[in-house]
């Protein structure tokens, strides 16, 4: 019998191209596994109403390992026109079955590193005085509060009664009290200590095991007082825990500013949901964006590893596929660590990082040309080509 098992969820799109890479890299250095793949994303959607099929979530319980490619999400117009006829009309909602996934599992814990590969060529790069550039290695990592927030789906258009009581309550929505129930929208934005505790925690062992200085908060508790606050509040709590270990606090604004002037002072950032999203697309960006951003999805009993990016529809049907399967291969590797296979994911890393500075094969994005059927005529390396490079550097 295999050691790991994992369940393998390719989803829509380009999900279903990446995700066959991540397993051929796996296999080749003999990660010990077998493989279950179930449903997810738009097609089950259609045909079931329901974006997270019920088996699915049974394998994820029971084996508790899971890759994720990626899905289709669209507005629930559309999500309920797609609806196959039979199932219309029963009042069947979408939601995310990667935000549920999320939800379900407590997988409250998102991990996305944003780590440059020397030779990329979209990697940052700044102007100095004497008019040569600098390109400062950046590794960064956000941690992402990944379960509550502005994520949490609380929300209404013309909230209910019982509602709006309770927000007439506030002073501050003394300003808000005539505005017509159809034209408000609402969206609660929750945090907990506990979740706040682990996220925080989180981040300040990684930052202890990667031997860093120091780890960001970054929110805005100057504005969302009550939020933002306890998610500081609780930081600083957690960093007594680890003397010799730095908290610094930022505001989100303010960081996307400082990402853009001296993105390598920050190595360890720990958000709420939103902000963490926003931080790990902006990082990304720092580091050949979202070709190359992993991330995990990690609660206390399951772990879900995908690439931030999503299914691509546009590039879904190309043949050969064109798309970078080097964020595929990163969540891959992001998994083996969980496990603690660490030799084998070093030895991916190893090889992926030997590929981009050779600098021989890169897919579309690599490459700075636009995506779409001509990129191969134009010198792109396919899905597949990519791969194929980083397995022959394997050791
Ligand atoms: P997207 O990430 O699918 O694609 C945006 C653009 O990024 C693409 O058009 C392409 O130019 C580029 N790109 C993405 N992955 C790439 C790769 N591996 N290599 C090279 N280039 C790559 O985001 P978009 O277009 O906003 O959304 C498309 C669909 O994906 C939507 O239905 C959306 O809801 C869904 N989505 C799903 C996510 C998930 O499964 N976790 C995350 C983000 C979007
Ligand atoms: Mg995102």
């Amino acid at each position: 019998m295999a050691r790991h098992t994992v369940v393998t969820m390719p989803g829509d799109g380009i999900g279903n191209q990446v995700l066959p890479e991540a397993l051929r890299v796996l296999q080749a250095v003999g990660f010990d596994a077998q493989y279950i793949h179930a449903d997810i994303g738009w097609e089950c959607w259609r045909n079931q109403g329901n974006a997270l099929p019920e088996r699915t979530i049974d394998l994820l319980t029971k084996h508790k390992l899971g890759l994720f490619g990626a899905i289709t999400s669209k507005p629930n117009k559309e999500a309920q026109a797609e609806l196959k006829p039979e199932l219309q009309g029963k009042g069947l909602v979408y939601y995310s079955p990667i935000v549920t996934m999320r939800q379900k599992f407590n997988l409250d814990i998102c991990m996305r590193p944003c780590i440059g590969f020397t030779g990329n060529p979209l990697n940052y790069i700044r102007k100095r005085v004497d008019d040569d550039y600098d390109e400062p290695q950046i590794d960064t990592t956000v941690f992402r509060q990944n379960t509550e927030g502005m994520y949490a789906g609380i929300e209404w258009t013309n909230p209910p009664e019982n509602v709006r009581a309770a927000l007439n309550s506030h002073p501050k929505f003394k300003a808000f009290t005539n505005v017509p129930g159809l034209d408000i929208a609402v969206s609660v934005r929750i945090i907990t200590r506990p979740a706040a505790r682990r996220i925080v925690t989180a981040a300040f062992d990684y930052a202890k095991k990667r031997g860093f200085k120091g780890v960001t908060i970054c929110e805005k508790p100057n504005v969302v007082r009550e939020t933002s606050g306890m998610m500081e509040e609780t930081a600083k709590e957690v960093a007594r825990n680890y003397p010799g270990i730095a908290l610094w606090s930022t505001n989100i604004d303010a960081q996307l500013m400082w990402l853009n002037k001296n993105p390598e002072d920050y190595n360890v950032i720990v958000a709420s949901n939103l902000f963490g999203d926003i931080l790990s697309d902006a990082f990304a960006g720092l580091v050949g964006g979202l070709g190359f951003a992993a991330s995990g999805n990690i609660g206390d009993e399951v772990a879900v590893f995908e690439p931030t990016h999503g299914s691509a529809p546009k590039y879904a049907e190309l043949n050969p596929p064109i798309v970078n399967p080097i964020a595929m291969i990163l969540s891959a590797v992001m998994m083996l660590e969980h496990v603690g296979e660490n030799e084998k994911a070093k030895r991916i890393k190893d090889a992926v990082s030997t590929v981009v500075k050779e600098g021989k094969v890169r897919t579309y994005d690599m490459m700075r040309i636009s995506g779409g059927a001509k990129a191969i005529s134009q010198g792109a390396a396919s899905t597949i080509q990519m791969t194929d490079a980083i397995l022959a550097k394997l050791r």
